[in-house]
């Protein structure tokens, strides 16, 4: 019998109604009361400050509950459960017509989504396939082809609802095209593990 195996897959967690709704409107609240920043590349982007969860009780509640969601995450990574610290966390505003242009995250190894507010159709979040090497390259992207996971240039994740948290590696892009609906509220974070150990060369990580 013919078999596929799915060689070197990239993991990514979706962890539906994490945040329960009293805490998701706490979030809501805090947000939309915060000094905003405009995002750099797109003036209908606004920030508040990237913050040290420990600072603030409202984050620091939200990275408990990531926590847990960190370390399962983290044994796809790294094969163990590892302690994890949510290093700093960050809101995106998005008003109709504001995007987000593609991404990675530095400094970090896992990164992580919650939404607060429903996204319109149009601005859920992308997540690109890691471009390869330098060589030529080949598609057959047509009306009729079937994509799937082995020929997709690109995954649009399902529409996420309030209180959802979504994990992916910090490495892999991501983007937010064009909103075309009502402002769009989420948290992303970025985590790091205490150390990371390669037969006894140990590396530490700290916040
Ligand atoms: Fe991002």
């Amino acid at each position: 019998m013919d078999q596929i195996e799915a060689l070197f897959p990239i993991p990514m967690m979706r962890s539906p109604a994490l945040l329960p709704p009293e805490l998701n409107e706490a979030a809501v609240a805090s947000i939309r009361d915060a000094h905003v920043e405009t995002n750099l590349r797109s003036d209908a982007l606004f920030h508040t400050q990237v913050a040290n969860p420990l600072e603030n009780n409202l984050f620091q509640s939200i990275a408990e509950l990531a926590v847990p969601k960190l370390v399962d995450f983290g044994v796809l990574l790294f094969g163990e459960r590892l302690r994890w610290t949510v290093k700093e966390m960050w809101t995106n505003m998005l008003e109709k017509g504001g995007s987000q242009a593609l991404h990675s995250h530095a400094n970090s190894f896992i990164s992580g989504i919650l939404y607060l507010t429903p996204s319109h159709p149009a601005c859920r979040t992308v997540f690109v396939r890691p471009p390869g090497g330098n060589d030529f390259s080949f598609r057959h992207h047509t009306r009729s082809a079937a994509i799937g996971p082995f020929n997709a240039g690109k995954y649009v994740l399902p529409e996420a609802e309030p209180g959802d948290l979504v994990l992916f590696p910090s490495y892999l892009y991501h983007e937010v095209p064009k909103n075309q609906g009502e402002q769009r509220i989420t948290i992303a974070f970025n985590a790091i593990p205490d150390s990371l150990d390669c037969w006894g060369y140990r590396i530490n990580f700290a916040p």
